[in-house]
């Protein structure tokens, strides 16, 4: 295992269309391997291969329940509305604030290619929506009502209308 290094923002490979996961090998275990590890040090909720600099549709989902591995995922489902703060390790330091579903159920590969559905609530349903987001070269700040000031991060934003 590895920890590679998170692409920052302002690198294009981060606005890119990733392509689907074709081969379940080897070389995809590997990436999942080395994206936790990286998505652990790095003490994140989510992150999805493009930033670490692979255009592939792969993403890891962490929100503190142990690591999600998603491959070629979609959002089949989603209910209700949360409105807080949301980051992102490719913009470190910066919080804005991001509607999303309180609910989303997601569909995916594992990593060895079998179909599942996962469904995540608060903090989880706002890191699938993120890193999916990431698979297709969307960044968090396109849907950032506001940026937050670090005053009002350390009153709390979460869930705030
Ligand atoms: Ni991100």
């Amino acid at each position: 295992m590895a920890i590679r290094n998170i692409v920052k923002f302002g690198d294009e490979v981060l606005e890119k269309e990733c392509r689907k996961v074709e081969k379940f090998d080897a070389k995809l275990h590997q990436l999942l391997e080395d994206m936790k590890e990286t998505l652990a040090d790095a003490n994140g909720a989510g992150l999805a291969a493009p930033q670490v600099g692979i255009l592939r549709q792969v993403c890891v989902v962490d929100v503190g329940e142990g690591p999600i591995e998603l491959v070629n995922p979609e959002i089949i489902a989603t209910e209700g509305e949360q409105n807080g703060a949301e980051g992102c390790l490719s913009y470190p330091g910066e919080y804005g604030l991001v509607k999303r579903p309180m609910k989303v159920t997601v569909r995916a590969q594992d990593r060895n290619g079998n179909w599942f559905e996962k469904t995540g609530e608060g903090l989880c349903a706002r890191a699938f929506c993120h890193e999916i987001d990431h698979l297709h070269g969307i960044l968090f700040t396109s849907h950032v009502s506001r940026m937050l000031t670090r005053e009002e991060l350390e009153n709390g934003m979460d869930d705030e209308d």
